[in-house]
């Protein structure tokens, strides 16, 4: 990460005192980290190779499973049984050597010599877009709750999960799990065999954020809680109580590399054509209505970092209120705030908000469904919100044919209010924006454009 070490002496008392100055601004980002961050490259190649490698959970799932869970939900065999499970979840061939399992599952060990299959950071952070796998990605597609319940019993019967893992296909209750895994813990991260009940909340239908984002962002989750250059923040997932302290001291150096590696990833680039006077009209529309909140793009970009208080902006708030007080104290006492990055800092604390980080915006073409909730599906819908659909499915597929690239996100169908499968894998493909934590309403800054201007914005959108 920053090598502070290397810089020279005047300009290193220069940058003491920015960052001892806004220290004294508590809501404003650290200056240091307002542009974009520079990867150190040696560290972010030994993250890749940990994240493609390495599973940072012991197995969740018996080894052979993907081979038989296909019995749970048709009779005859699929020719390929795998391709069939991939599909079912919603995983994407792995872009990388990954022993034929799809992307977000890997080899894995129960302990006592006994394999398995465990989940890595992929399951939810590699999705795929055009047909294509994309690390890095938010999974757009994973029926998360189907595969915890499904894999576990390769086939042979389903398991109850504590909680839900996701409600709404292509969401999850990643929140839930860190608030659950939590419960086992003391602060100093030694394992307790009985729960705490910090009261995990599972309706906060979480929208997977695209990773190549990082890198512009001082703060980081889509309340801007975290600071984006906490390594102990991401290492949450990894709270299987098989890990004591020492195994996260141990692990901390791989996942300052795997934060590393997260600042490299670069957007995918639109790959249709572009209408480039049609754009240039976009980028007016833009700078006058959305960048003083999103930033700027093309040579000179920026970043301001904004979190906007939920009466401004009126997206959902449950997200923003769902994390349980009780959580917050624990995880604020923990070993997860205690972090040392440099000789500046003295630990990145969470930061409470009451708003959402307006994201930078790069590579905005791919990353749909849109909001934190994910309830709007394309960049049109959401430039005018009084066509924003209701409830609505999609195939969960993502080839050429699946892309609206009229309106620049998913194809979608309504589905009527009466419409809802009694099957609960059928029922999660259904986003109903009238269930808690899926409102569809507010960022309503693209309504009051001209038809012109919005189709000249979304073309400009498609160059970011
Ligand atoms: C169960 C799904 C899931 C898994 C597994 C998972 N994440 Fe995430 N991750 C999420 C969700 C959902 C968010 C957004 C949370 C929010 O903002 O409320 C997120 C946010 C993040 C962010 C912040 C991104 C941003 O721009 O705000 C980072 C970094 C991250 N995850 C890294 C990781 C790493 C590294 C791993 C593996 C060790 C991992 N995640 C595993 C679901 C997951
Ligand atoms: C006052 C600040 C503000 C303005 C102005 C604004 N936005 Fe946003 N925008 C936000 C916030 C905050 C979010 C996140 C809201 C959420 O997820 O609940 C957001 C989310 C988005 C998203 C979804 C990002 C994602 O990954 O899901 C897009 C796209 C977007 N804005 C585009 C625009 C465009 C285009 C304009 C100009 C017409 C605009 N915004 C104007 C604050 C703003």
């Amino acid at each position: 990460m920053h090598d502070f070490r290397k810089i020279p002496l005047g300009c290193a008392i220069l940058l003491w005192t920015l960052l001892y100055v806004d220290s004294t601004r508590a809501d404003a980002p650290d200056p240091a980290l307002g542009s974009v961050r520079i990867a150190d490259t040696a560290s972010a190649k030994r993250g890749f190779t940990a994240l493609t490698t390495r599973s940072f959970t012991p197995a969740n799932f018996p080894a052979g499973s993907l081979q038989t869970v296909w019995k749970l939900w048709t009779k005859s065999k699929p020719g390929d049984p795998v391709g069939a499970a991939r599909e079912r979840f919603g995983l994407s061939e792995a872009p990388y050597p990954n022993n034929g399992m799809p992307m977000g599952l890997r080899s894995g060990s129960f302990g006592f010599g006994i394999s398995g299959i465990s989940l890595d950071c992929m399951v939810c952070h590699g999705g795929s877009i055009l047909g294509k796998p994309f690390l890095g990605l938010g999974n757009a597609n994973l029926d998360l709750q189907a595969l915890f319940e499904e894999l576990p019993g390769a086939g042979t019967r389903r398991l109850r999960t504590p909680y839900q893992f996701s409600r709404a296909r292509g969401t999850n209750e990643a929140g839930a799990t860190a608030v659950f895994l939590l419960g086992f813990r003391d602060a100093d991260l030694g394992v307790h065999l009985t729960r705490s009940d910090l009261k995990p909340v599972d309706t906060l239908c979480e929208d997977v954020p695209a990773w190549w984002l990082l890198k512009k962002k001082a703060t980081m989750y889509a309340t801007g809680e975290g600071d984006a250059r906490s390594v102990r923040s991401i290492m949450q997932f990894s709270m299987s109580p098989l890990h004591g302290k020492a195994w996260f001291e141990k692990e901390e150096s791989t996942f300052r590399d795997i934060l590393n590696y997260l600042y490299t990833i670069e957007a995918p680039k639109y790959p249709f054509p572009v209408n480039p006077d049609l754009a240039k009209q976009g980028e007016k529309v833009f700078r006058q209505n959305c960048a003083k909140c999103h930033g700027t793009y093309g040579n000179t970009p920026a970043y301001p970092n904004k979190i906007i208080p939920q009466e401004e902006v009126q997206t959902d708030s449950h997200r923003l209120k769902g994390f349980p007080e009780a959580f917050g104290k624990k995880y604020t006492e923990s070993w997860f705030t205690r972090e040392r990055e440099g000789w500046f800092a003295d630990g990145y604390q969470g930061r409470v908000n009451h708003g959402y980080q307006a994201p930078p915006l790069d590579g905005i073409w791919a990353s749909a469904p849109y909001l934190h909730n994910g309830s709007v599906p394309t960049l049109g819908h959401l430039l005018d919100s009084k066509t924003r659909p209701i409830r609505f499915t999609r195939s969960f597929r993502t080839e050429e044919s699946e892309y609206d690239k009229e309106r620049v996100g998913w194809k979608v169908r309504p589905v009527g209010p009466l419409a809802t499968p009694t099957d609960p894998h059928e029922a999660r493909k259904i986003y109903d924006t009238g269930e808690i934590g899926r409102g569809n309403g507010g960022h309503t800054y693209g309504d009051s454009l001209s038809d012109a201007e919005r189709l000249s914005l979304l073309e400009y959108l498609k160059t970011l």
